[in-house]
Formats: C-alpha cells, structure tokens, sequence
C-alpha cells in the first residue's frame, strides 16, 4: 500500500565543465552542414573537461551548495551514479564525501547501469526516507560523455553533474508511486573495461530507447499510473534534446494521441534548454531536464511532471512527481545560468587535444595542468592514485 509520507527531491543542484565546444567548430572540422547538428540533433554546444577536472570534481561541485545550505547533518548516505568509474574497486563518492568534509558516520556506495543509474539512486534513496524520515540522502550523478574522435557518437558527448538531496516534504518535487519499469538485454551502447570511449550502434540505441518508452509506459499503466493527459511537462533523459522529442512522439503515437508539434512543444521545450548547451551527461541528462523545466517555466506548483529514465544495454522507468507549492522561492536559476555561461570557448585543436589526453598507467607522478578556476581539481596521479586539491 502506498505510505502518506511525501518523499522527494528536496533540492537540486548542477554543475558542468571549464571548457565547452560549440557544435559550428566541429561542424567546421567535419564538413557536416551545422543543420544537422541544430535541427536534426537539437544541439548546438557541448561541455568538455579540463584536465584536472573528472566525475569527482564535477560530482562535489554540484554538490557543494546542497551542503552550504542545509548542512550534512541529516544526511547518513551519498549515493554516487556515474557510467565514467574512475575506479572498479573505490566508489567515487568516497573522493567527494572528503572534499566536503560530511561526518564519517555516512554510508557511501557507487551505482552503475548507463544513464539509468540516478534513477535507481534516487529511488533507493526514497526507501532509505521510508524507513527513517529523519534522514536525508545525497545522490549525485555525474558524467562524463566521450566517444571517438571523427564517430558519429561525437557530436552526442558533454559532461555534467546534478546532485539532490532527497528526503520527507521535500520543497522541489514529490516522487510518486507507481513506477513502470523495463529491462532487455541489447547491445546498443557499452563500455568495455579497458576502453575510454564508448562504443555504439547508433540507429539500434534510438530504436531500443523507443521500445523502452513503450515497456515501461505499459508497465507504468498495469501498476495504475496517471494518464497522458495529466502531465504538465515530460523529463525524458536526453542524450541529445531531438530524442527526447523522437521519444514523446512515439509515446502519443502509440497510445493513440495526437501529435501536433505545439502540443509536443508544450510537453518538453522547457526541459531542453540545459541539454542543448550542455550536451549528453549521461546519468544527470534527466535531472539536467528537471532543473531546465523548473528554471523556465511559469508556476508548476501542484502540477505532475513525468520521467523517463532510459540507460541502454538497457533499463529504463517511467515515474511521476508533483511538484511543490512554493518551490520557486527555492530554485538555483542563477547559479546554473552561471555554471553555463562561465565556460570558455574553446577551439577545436584545443578540444582534441584534450580528448586524447590520459594518464600515463605507469605510477608515476603525473601532476596535471592547472587549466579549471573551479574550487575542486585533480591535482595529480602519483602512485597510481587520485590527488585532489580544493581551492
Ligand atoms: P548520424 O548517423 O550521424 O546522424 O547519427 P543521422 O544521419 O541519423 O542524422 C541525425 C538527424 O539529423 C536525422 O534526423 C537527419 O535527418 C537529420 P531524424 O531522421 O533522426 O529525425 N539531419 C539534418 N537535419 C537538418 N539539416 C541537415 C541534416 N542532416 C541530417 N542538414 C546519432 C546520429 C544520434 C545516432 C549519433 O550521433 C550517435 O550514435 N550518438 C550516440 C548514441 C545516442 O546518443 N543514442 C541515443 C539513444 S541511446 C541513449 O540515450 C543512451 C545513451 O545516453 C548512453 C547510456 O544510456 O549510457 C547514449
């Protein structure tokens, strides 16, 4: 039976990179007509890392003003979401937990399945309200994109971190139940253990996501969900913002609704605004989605917004949230305006520099250039080991 406590996202949080590549620069490189890039995919830019930036400094990044403004008393758990591990034994968030300095009386653990992951951390982190109200759980999804130079992966990279704090009476958004869930085991996108970059059957990962759209809609309506038209505004994860729209439409298709392009415009524009600039964050995409939608647009206050979470390989769940009265009064609009606006431009030598950049596997001291003016940075690899610095 569903409980009567409200549990949600109680504030949200991004960061993204130091550096970000305009999609003109690597239309220029490739000779790809830029329509391709700012009508056919709906991007037109993408966040890069600097060198001494990686999941953990973007992850504490995001999370630090969550901390700033509510303490870490409450919180016993960070859960950490990414598919770009920097380690297969240590879980990134441990890294993080230092650089913010949260009590050793915390519980941190790493979750994996692609993009789908914050999904499965933001839902375990609502069991973990359930069963003590008092506590409050830190999940972080942070994301680094990259696929081969020159593949058409490319264009579809960016990196980014949304961090929330989930817990009772939330002020943003209360996560509802019933979720509709799907898993099938396809080869649409992975990452061999001893590859960077991703491989990818594109046209086979676009095909999976949709048939996702429909499992875990079904699923979503056997457990009793809302209907379609309940929804003021639909959070797909976007691993480019024309998904998103290739997605909805398919859902009003096959449940027999129309699908005039105002009313799909209606149901996602406010949530690609982040996306489009920021580029595929992976396992923040969605949440990206969320934080676009609630910086945009008019008052939600009462309103349902859904979600759909898809990771390939593949999991995926559909879900809803209300969001909460009042919940203006506690957005961080401007300070993701400013995480967008403050990269710098870079060109596209300088970009595939950085894209073929890492560390030598020797053990060595490999201290890395000072090129982030964020507070945390990846000083170094010394005895095969991560240094971090805070400024
Ligand atoms: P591609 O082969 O370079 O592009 O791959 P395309 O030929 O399919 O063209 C893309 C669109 O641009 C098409 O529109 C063209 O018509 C249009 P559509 O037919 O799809 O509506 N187009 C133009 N439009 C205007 N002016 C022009 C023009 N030229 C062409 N001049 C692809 C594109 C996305 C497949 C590629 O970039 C890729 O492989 N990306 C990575 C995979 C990916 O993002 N898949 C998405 C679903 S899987 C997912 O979301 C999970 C993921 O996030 C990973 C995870 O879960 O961990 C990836």
């Amino acid at each position: 039976m569903a409980s009567a406590l409200a549990v949600g996202i109680h504030d949200l949080s991004f960061a993204t990179t130091e550096f970000v590549l305009p999609h003109t620069a690597l239309a220029a490189h490739n000779g790809t007509d830029i329509g391709k890039y700012h009508l056919g995919i709906g991007q037109r830019s993408m966040s890069v890392p600097a060198a001494d930036e990686d999941i953990v400094t973007l992850g504490a990044a995001a999370a630090a003003p969550l901390i700033a403004r509510h303490g870490s008393d409450a919180v016993r758990t960070v859960v950490f979401a990414t598919e770009s591990s920097i380690d297969q034994a240590k879980a990134a968030g441990v890294y993080v937990h230092s650089l913010l300095g949260l009590p050793s009386a915390t519980r941190v653990v790493e979750l994996k399945q692609a993009c789908y992951g914050a999904t499965a951390a933001l839902q375990f982190a609502i069991g973990l309200v359930h069963r003590d109200p008092a506590q409050r759980v830190l999940v972080i999804a942070s994301d680094v994109s990259k696929y081969d130079l020159d593949s058409p992966g490319e264009a579809t990279q960016g990196a980014a971190a949304v961090a929330l704090l989930v817990g009772a009476d939330p002020a943003l958004v209360r996560i509802e139940e019933p979720s509709g869930v799907f898993t099938a085991d396809v080869m649409d996108f992975w990452r061999p253990n001893y590859r960077e970059a991703a491989l990818v059957d594109g046209q086979e990962s676009i095909t999976a996501y949709l048939q996702a759209v429909e499992g875990t809609w079904k699923d979503y309506v056997e457990q009793g969900g809302r209907k379609l038209d309940e929804f003021a505004a639909f959070c797909y994860h976007q691993p480019f913002t024309k998904m998103a729209y290739k997605a909805h439409r398919h859902l009003l298709n096959s449940n027999g609704h129309d699908t005039d392009e105002a009313r799909v415009a209606r149901d996602l524009a406010l949530t690609t605004a982040y996306n489009t600039v920021v580029g595929n964050s992976y396992t923040a995409s969605v949440y990206l989605g969320l934080a676009s939608l609630l910086d945009h647009a008019d008052d939600l206050s009462g309103r349902a917004v859904a979600f759909l979470s898809y990771g390939s390989g593949s999991v995926a769940e559909f879900f809803a949230g209300t969001v909460v009265p009042g919940y203006r009064a506690h957005l961080r609009t401007q300070e993701h305006r400013e995480a967008i606006d403050r990269r710098e431009t870079l060109d596209y030598a300088r970009y595939r520099a950085l894209h073929r950049r890492s560390f030598p596997t020797d053990g060595g001291d490999h201290p890395t250039p000072a090129q982030t003016t964020g507070r945390y940075r990846l000083a170094a690899l010394r005895g095969h080991k991560r240094i971090y610095e805070t400024r």
